[in-house]
């Protein structure tokens, strides 16, 4: 009797939390999007472009920004970056670790995976003019975008077959962990149009029926296997380097 009163309890709390979400995802939103997040000189710092990726999850989100040339910054600029989870607790924010004052990049390095609540980053100018934020909300999963695989090799198997290899991103900290999966795109030399195929979980793949005495050329993206974010950008092409079939 005792367990299962905790775990009306429990789905209560829980549904609870739920419906506390949605304004506070609305107040992150409105935070997001309105200029009212900024005081000091608003033209330039509501112009401040801040984004972050996720390309060595789960061990960090990489940040950025960059102020647009117009905002006629006079002296000596730096930037302190914070970040903390969710929009209630301003008291307990962290660092986002920069390399240095004036560089406009930072890390998150202890990322709460799979929060409910977003994190919040907050990026503020500081200026001989005075002091201005801005605030970006993020979810670390939706910003995963690995880097593309790398060491992409081919070579012929027999003449109609072509075996690709490769691998996982150098920066994906824990592929066994963290899997990965790929699509590859391929095309003739000459032609117009890549062919895809995928996603496989391999980092190994056999093209069947290539065209002989044919050049080939074949790239291959990484995405995180749970479709969190998006696919890394295609990687360096690699291309058969005689004619296939001679
Ligand atoms: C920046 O400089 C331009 C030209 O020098 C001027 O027109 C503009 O008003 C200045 N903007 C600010 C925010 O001072
Ligand atoms: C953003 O950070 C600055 C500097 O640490 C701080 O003064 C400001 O209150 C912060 N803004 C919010 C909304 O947390």
């Amino acid at each position: 009797m005792a367990g299962r009163g905790w775990g009306i309890l429990l789905a209560d709390s829980e549904s609870r939390a739920t419906a506390a979400m949605t304004p506070r995802l609305l107040l992150v939103l409105t935070l997001c999007v309105s200029p009212s997040g900024v005081k000091g000189t608003p033209e330039a710092v509501s112009q401040l472009r801040v984004q972050c990726r996720a390309s060595r999850y789960p061990v960090a989100v990489d940040c950025s920004w960059i102020l647009p040339p117009a905002s006629n910054a006079t002296g000596p600029m730096s930037f302190i970056a914070t970040y903390r989870l969710g929009v209630a607790a301003p008291g307990d924010s962290r660092p986002c670790l920069q390399p240095a004052p004036d560089a406009p990049r930072c890390s998150v390095l202890d990322v709460r995976l799979f929060s409910m609540v977003p994190h919040v980053l907050n990026v503020t100018v500081l200026r001989p003019g005075g002091a201005a934020y801005r605030l970006l909300p993020f979810v670390p999963e939706r910003l995963i975008k690995p880097d593309p695989p790398t060491g992409v090799r081919l070579s012929q198997v027999s003449g109609q077959r072509l075996q690709v290899q490769w691998q996982p991103p150098q920066s994906w900290p824990f592929p066994e962990v963290f899997s990965l999966k790929y699509w590859i795109r391929y095309k003739r030399h000459g032609a117009t149009r890549f062919r895809q195929v995928g996603p496989i979980e391999a980092t190994t793949f056999t093209l069947r029926a290539v065209r002989p005495h044919s050049r080939y050329l074949i790239q291959v993206a990484a995405q995180d296997l749970t479709d969190y974010g998006e696919p890394s950008d295609w990687s360096l092409p690699a291309a058969t380097s005689v004619a296939l079939g001679k």
